[in-house]
């Protein structure tokens, strides 16, 4: 079947369903591949058909590479003022269509329509952000050891860009690196996720409303040819810098491919965050913090709580608190304004949960609330389990999904081993009212964030990624916009002596 019978923008029920593009981006030319093939989306709650994007290959990748780099020639060139202004439109368009944009995330990702608004918002506080950012890239001068001689540092932007976007976040997490990659003054190939490519798409028109030259934000879509596309976004000599946020896995292959070139790369993957309540912790604090923490998108975040320690003194109360609160879920269609939590992306993520469920009861976890799973559907009943041992599946991997399993702990010095006992090193929480022990723990910690009485830490402002094989480079903050920029610098000498 043709993708003119089969696409139709009247599914998404958008007020400007013109946002609703069925094409990928090349140049400024919305394009279908080059063979006419196709993806399909669909829509994770009612497993229903959204509509089809190209199924675009290598030849297409090329052609982005080579639009992005003819766009970096004039786009590098304008001002920062100029670029500030643009990404800062983007922001406004964001804003004005956030009821639109918002409703795209539920219907291809699943999560509720109020947790959508949020990451719509979240997302475009970044183009906010690094609007700001794109007028402060200072560089700096250094007293030269010569006295005829001045040093001084400038900030210039690396050049084209590949980025790799996840379907968790199908909006936030591309404008935290579209926008400072385009504050910076670099262009961009972005291939966003095959699960979730409407909300990436929507974006790139807004790109185009908002004045952004045709070429500076290109996107290939593709799920089948992932391999070859993404060979050629890493390799490539065009492109100087890869951005990646995904799993570990994909995050050390990528790494792999962009090491042939020596290119600049920001890897933000997987995590496996240990969620700590001491004795003294306020104890309503550390369960809504638990549950908006672990339960956040159905828990299909890299910094949600994986594990869950609790000292044994509080430990009876936090189980039952939480259990509690766990079994009022209402889990459904996230476009149904009474569903506090959506369905997980698809069948390979509900095995998953299922895998780490059925392994930690297996081991002599005690199941408090849910565990049986609704079959042919993609709702994954929340579920806490208690007591689940150090040995688990869970600890090891990062579980993705709506379970919580707790685990008792006695001492600062056992619970911090335990803590640190992961590959991956992205976020930890602290609930504590001592602040010697919540300083001296976050110290401690093996991870590049940690929230401290909260469960929700994620904000422009802060520096966001990890250690460990949760990656490197970091999002957002006073020095997120330094990763899409060089410094280069020039020594002034022969200047004579007064
Ligand atoms: C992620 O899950 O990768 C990002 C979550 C966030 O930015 O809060």
């Amino acid at each position: 079947m043709s993708t003119e019978t089969k696409n139709d923008a009247g599914v998404f029920g958008l007020a400007d369903s013109t946002l609703v593009k069925f094409q990928g981006v090349i140049g400024g030319r919305w394009r279908d591949a080059a063979d006419g093939a196709v993806i399909e989306v669909h829509n994770p709650a009612t497993r229903e058909f959204l509509g089809t994007v190209p199924e675009m290959g290598l030849d297409e990748t090329k052609e982005a590479i080579a639009a992005a780099r003819e766009a970096f020639k004039t786009w590098s060139k304008r001002t920062a003022y100029q670029r500030a202004a643009a990404v800062r439109r983007m922001y406004e368009l964001m804003r004005e269509h956030k009821e639109d944009l918002a409703r795209l995330i539920t219907l291809e990702n699943g999560k509720t329509i109020a947790e959508a608004s949020g990451e719509i918002a979240y997302s475009a506080s970044f183009m906010e952000w690094y609007a700001a950012e794109a007028v402060r890239t200072y560089g700096i001068h250094i007293p030269a050891a010569a006295p005829t001689s001045r040093n001084v540092v400038i900030k210039q932007p690396v050049g084209v860009v590949s980025i790799f976007t996840p379907w968790n976040f199908p909006s936030a997490m591309l404008t935290r690196k579209l926008g400072a990659a385009l504050a910076a003054g670099c262009t961009t190939i972005i291939k966003p996720p095959p699960e979730t490519p409407f909300s990436a798409l929507a974006l790139a028109e807004i790109a185009e409303r908002a004045g952004i030259p045709p070429g500076v934000v290109n996107m290939v879509t593709t799920q089948k040819n992932v391999l070859p596309v993404g060979r050629e976004m890493c390799e490539s000599p065009v492109v100087k810098k890869v951005t990646f946020t995904g799993s570990t896995p994909v995050a050390k292959l990528l790494a792999n491919m962009a090491a042939s070139t020596l290119k600049k790369i920001s890897l933000e993957a997987g995590g496996n965050a240990p969620f700590i309540v001491f004795d003294d912790a306020n104890m309503d604090e550390a369960v809504d913090a638990a549950i908006a923490c672990k339960f956040r998108s159905s828990g299909q975040t890299c910094v949600c709580a994986n594990r869950i320690y609790v000292h044994s003194s509080v430990y009876a109360e936090f189980a039952a608190r939480l259990s509690q609160r766990v079994a009022a879920f209402k889990v459904g269609n996230g476009l149904d304004p009474e569903t506090t939590h959506g369905p997980l992306i698809h069948e390979r993520a509900i095995q998953k949960v299922r895998a780490h469920v059925e392994d930690a009861i297996a081991r002599g976890g005690q199941l408090l609330v849910g565990g049986e799973i609704e079959e042919g559907t993609n709702f994954f009943p929340p579920t806490v389990i208690a007591d689940v041992p150090a040995d688990a599946l869970m600890h090891r991997e990062e579980t993705f999904g709506p379970l919580a399993a707790l685990m008792k702990f006695e001492t600062e010095d056992e619970v911090v081993g335990l803590a640190n006992d992961s590959a991956t090193g992205l976020a930890g929480y602290i609930f504590s009212r001592d602040v010697g022990r919540v300083w001296r723990v976050a110290e401690r910690l093996e991870v590049g964030m940690v929230g401290t009485n909260t469960g929700l830490i994620s904000q422009p402002c802060i520096p966001f990624g990890g250690v460990k094989e949760s990656g490197f480079g970091r999002e957002g903050g006073p020095h997120g916009i330094d990763e899409y920029m060089n410094e280069k610098v020039i020594v002034f000498g022969g200047l004579g002596t007064a």
